[in-house]
């Protein structure tokens, strides 16, 4: 089986998420780095989606050109930080579906709590792309991924900004058929839940709240 992992480390991207990491980026900035790497990001996530060829007439002459086949993709962001990666994709993407998932994290157990969930019609057969910029423990991604398979998900792919090991390593095992998507695996969690060294806690960093 081919690793369920893919680590995005184009020098743009890694570039981009260096100047999230430093903690004198002010929020407007973050938010617009954020933008501009969910595109390169969705970029890979999006390479083997199924084209199908229609008939075009150029200004020259006749061709069978390729267009997306299949149903419309959906995007799934989880609250609130999964917004900072959803408004480029769906930029990227405008005919996609959205949906969306409250979980907070427990700040004891760190174990997700649903809040919210709205999720578009015959999920069953689109892609979904489930996003959320930290992995941490795995817990949320989790938790949201199991929403989507009782609502009949069938292709999940999980794209994310930063991962810890152990979050990579919890989500494989309970998910081995989502494909994770991430620019970077950092060091480890601390005692607190947050990636080390990681960018802190992306949702404050993007709406500048402590
Ligand atoms: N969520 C964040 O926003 N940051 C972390 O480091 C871990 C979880």
């Amino acid at each position: 089986m081919t690793s369920p992992v893919t680590v995005i480390d184009h020098p743009l991207v890694l570039h981009k998420l260096s100047l999230m990491r430093d903690k004198t980026t002010p929020s407007a900035v973050f938010r617009k780095l954020l933008n501009e790497i969910s595109l390169l990001l969705a970029y890979e996530v999006l390479r083997d989606l199924p084209l199908t060829t229609r008939t075009i007439e150029t200004p020259i002459e006749s061709m069978d050109a390729p267009f997306l086949a299949g149903k419309k993709l959906c995007l799934v962001s989880i609250l609130r930080a999964g917004n900072g990666l959803l408004s480029g994709m769906m930029d990227l993407v405008p005919s996609a579906r959205v949906g969306h998932i409250g979980l907070y994290r427990d700040a004891k157990t760190l174990k997700a709590v649903e809040y919210y969930l709205k999720l578009p019609d015959e999920i069953e057969s689109r892609p979904v792309i489930l996003v959320d910029p930290m992995l941490a423990t795995g817990n949320s991604v989790s938790a949201a991924i199991d929403r989507l398979k009782e609502a009949g998900a069938k292709d999940i792919r999980f794209m994310c900004l930063l991962s810890a090991p152990e979050g990579v390593e919890a989500l494989t095992a309970k998910h081995p058929d989502v494909p994770i998507f991430t620019a970077a695996i950092d060091s480890h969690l601390n005692d607190h839940g947050y990636i080390v060294p990681g960018l802190g806690d992306a949702g404050d960093r993007m709406f500048g709240t402590k």
